[in-house]
């Protein structure tokens, strides 16, 4: 324990590791992204979950407090994807996936973006710092006269000062490692109740971090600047919902969301982190080994980074760098022998 009382990544003995392959294509990238961080030899102890929507319709559990408690034990985390057709939209992700994301306190979604736009010809790479635990995420608001012709339905935006700022100097501590910039995405012209608070919550964090250069983009022209002009960012701040989708946008003008890696981080370590592509269970491309396990690959590299073993994990980023084709499985093993070789 530090001073402060938080725990600090531990750097010897075996890092515990749930395993949450999930569904569609969520155990077969999982699988290679394991067999990647092994052949790193960081030593890891690991023990399946078999949660998702499979499991839900076998036997009714989505994620029981009993599995969260145990879960909350281990030291990480590696989630494939979740989801399938079959179970009505919001069931797995707000009762999995949110459940997660809420009562572990992931409030830091981190998703980094590199490569060259389409048409472009400069490679760009930035952050995104995505709010993880708010916004119209919370599931405020209900639905009066549903089915009627009169039925209303509300869904409120929950914005905290006190997540908006951790969420803030968390992106400014990072800006500190990086290039020192950035940049506040909101909708401050429209949006002028939690517009104001984000604003007010940056330039006061803005303030503490001088040397740290800053900028605004309302969230419609950032999705012209990520397709036109993403080398202006270094790190980007938002909200949940803006996060959502400027960081499919991001995967799009990255390579594709085949490779878009995503952290969930509880940077106080009050309890384990997740680790998960960006990307869906695809279950139109399931158990056919055509999934892309490049996400997952780089998402359990952003794992050994948060568990303290940086090198393994930049070992990771570098056997990933050079364009690889294949199954899921081939591309699995040619990440594996760039690492040996
Ligand atoms: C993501 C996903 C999730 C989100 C869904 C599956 C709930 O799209 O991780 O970006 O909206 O956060
Ligand atoms: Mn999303």
């Amino acid at each position: 324990m530090t001073q402060s009382g938080q725990h600090t990544a531990p750097q010897r003995g075996a890092h515990r590791i749930a395993i949450i392959g999930g569904d569609g294509i969520g155990p077969e990238v999982t699988a290679e992204a394991l067999k990647v961080i092994r052949a790193t030899g960081v030593d890891l102890e690991t023990t399946e979950f078999d949660l998702g929507g499979h499991r839900y319709l076998r036997d009714g559990e989505v994620l029981s407090d009993a599995t969260l408690a145990e879960l909350a034990t281990y030291d990480a985390i590696l989630l494939g994807a979740v989801g399938t057709p079959d179970v009505p939209p919001g069931v797995i992700e707000r009762g999995l996936l949110l459940k997660m994301r809420f009562s572990l306190d992931l409030y830091i979604n981190q998703r980094p973006f590199a490569g060259t736009a389409p048409g472009g010809t400069v490679p760009h790479e930035f952050v995104v710092i995505r709010e993880n635990t708010e916004g119209p995420y919370v599931g405020e608001g209900g639905v009066l006269r549903k089915g009627t012709p009169f039925e209303v339905a509300t869904q409120g935006s929950v914005n905290t000062r006190m997540g908006a700022e951790r969420a803030i100097r968390y992106a400014f501590e990072l800006a500190m490692t990086r290039r020192k910039h950035v940049t506040l995405v909101h909708k401050t012209n429209v949006l002028t109740f939690s517009g104001d608070l984000w604003e007010r919550a940056f330039n006061d964090v803005a303030a503490e971090f001088p040397e740290v250069g800053t900028a605004y983009n309302h969230v419609d022209a950032a999705c012209i600047y990520f397709v036109q002009d993403p080398h202006r960012y270094d790190v980007i701040v938002t909200d949940n919902l803006f996060g959502d989708i400027l960081t499919d946008l991001g995967g799009a003008v990255s390579g594709g969301i085949g490779l878009a890696s995503s952290a969930n981080l509880n940077p106080a370590r009050t309890g384990p982190s997740m680790f998960e592509p960006s990307h869906g269970s695809a279950p139109d491309i399931a158990g056919k080994s055509l999934a892309n396990p490049i996400a997952a690959i780089l998402s359990a590299a952003l794992m050994l980074d948060f568990l303290g073993e940086t090198e393994a994990g930049d070992r990771v980023r570098a056997a990933c760098e050079e364009p690889v084709t294949g199954s899921t499985t081939q591309i699995g093993d040619t990440i594996v022998s760039r690492l040996v070789g």
